[in-house]
């Protein structure tokens, strides 16, 4: 019996800032950030938006085509929690409909969390097969401003139904990890932005692939060579190339540019012009390989590597089924990105320094995302959530 991944849907917000904006209100060449990095856009979560509504907005198209019956568990990844105790999930539970007998909780371990929750979803529904599991990961990327993680901030979020005989992706059992107890990112409960040593990180985060790779192939009889694509965590589009050189020196292979570009530029159509969207960012990537590779994947194998500062890491690898094809939500994702409206530098600086209230009065936030789900009000510590 196959588990993997059955449907795959994401949201981002309407609103982005173009990084040519912002390299012109710096004063430098955005070519640092259109070839340097390979980021164009940033969207920016309107003041109405959380991971709650960016969630139920990700995984609405995907409710709307197979229902809530057989929905038994909601797994919820996040690293931009809105509450030390309830579980955002249990918010985007009722939004979404999802019936009274499903269970939900939430995961945070950096932009790892995700796969942690897909790993444990496929041991759930190997268990229950008649049930499938939502997992959904929803973040906002935030830094402090004039600092070097500022180009690399966005939002988003992706929900995927995990069941037996998918017909995206075949998840395979076996799986590299690796952790160790550093600091090259991380975010005190007490601040709103990430603390992050950026140059540290990537050199953590490349370590951990190798150490990841390793572990994958004691216990995996693929070798490089059997994959033909690679989704990697995507904190800014260019690490996949970082990565996927990183890892093919690793494995003694040399590659051409074009052999790069073939095995990882399709994963990254959509991180380019949304940012970092941390748990949600490399299923992300997913997406974009399904809808924008032009050649059929039916059959092929895709490797992934799951980064979560702090950190932990996992490689694991899938099998594309055949008819993928016929299962994706292209037009919706084609859809929402071509209506984000571009807002100013100003415009960015008001969403990005917006309240957040504290003080337990009634505050009515005004209508600004397009999405269905919006946050409506903060009142008495409570937030409020509405479909609108
Ligand atoms: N034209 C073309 N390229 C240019 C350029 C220009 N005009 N100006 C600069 N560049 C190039 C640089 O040469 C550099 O390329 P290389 O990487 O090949 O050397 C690239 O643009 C970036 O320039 P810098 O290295 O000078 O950039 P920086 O130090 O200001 O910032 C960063 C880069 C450290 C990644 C920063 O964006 C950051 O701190 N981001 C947040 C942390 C992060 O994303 N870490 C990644 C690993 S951690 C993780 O994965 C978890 C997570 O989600 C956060």
């Amino acid at each position: 019996m196959s588990v993997g991944i059955d449907e795959i849907s994401f949201y981002t917000s309407n609103y982005f800032l173009d990084l040519r904006t912002l390299a012109d209100v710096q004063k430098i060449e955005s070519g640092k950030y259109y070839q340097g990095i390979w980021q164009e856009r940033m969207s920016m979560a309107a003041p109405d938006e959380d991971v709650v509504t960016m969630a139920a907005n990700a995984a609405n198209p995907l409710i709307d085509r197979v229902g809530t019956d057989t929905i038994g568990t909601l797994l919820f990844a996040t690293e931009t929690g809105i509450d030390q105790s309830k579980a955002a999930g249990v918010y985007v539970h009722r939004l979404l409909g999802l019936n009274s007998n499903c269970r939900v909780v939430e995961l945070k371990q950096a932009c790892y969390s995700a796969t942690a929750a897909v790993q444990m979803a496929c041991a759930l529904v190997a268990r229950q097969p008649n049930k499938k599991v939502l997992v959904i990961a929803s973040d906002v990327a935030r830094y402090d401003l004039d600092t070097s993680g500022e180009a690399t901030q966005g939002c988003g979020a992706v929900a995927m139904l995990i069941s037996t005989n998918p017909r995206l992706v075949e998840i395979d059992p076996e799986v590299g990890n690796y952790t160790e107890d550093v600091m090259d990112f991380w975010r005190p409960n007490y601040r709103t932005t990430a603390i992050v040593d950026g140059k540290y990180s990537t050199k953590i985060y490349l370590k951990s692939l190798k150490h990841a790779w390793e572990n994958f192939v004691e216990v995996s009889s693929l070798a490089f060579n059997d994959f033909s694509h690679f989704c990697y965590h995507l904190p800014f589009s260019r690490m996949a190339e970082k990565a996927h050189k990183h890892l093919a020196k690793v494995n003694k292979v040399g590659l051409s540019l074009d052999q790069i570009e073939q095995q990882v530029e399709d994963t990254l159509h959509y991180n380019r012009v949304i940012g970092n969207s941390y748990t949600a960012s490399m299923y992300i990537g997913l997406t974009s390989l399904l809808e924008n590779c032009k050649d059929n994947l039916a059959g092929q194998k895709v490797g992934f590597f799951s980064y979560g500062s702090g950190c932990v890491a996992e490689f694991f690898s899938g099998t594309v089924v055949p008819g993928y094809e016929q299962c994706l939500h292209t037009l919706t994702h084609k859809n929402m990105l071509d209506a984000r409206r571009e807002v100013t530098y100003d415009e960015y600086l008001t969403l990005y320094h917006y309240p957040d209230p504290r003080d337990g009065e009634h505050h009515d936030i005004p209508e600004s995302t397009t999405g269905r789900y919006r946050l409506a009000a903060i009142s008495g510590h409570k937030r409020e959530y509405v479909i609108c």
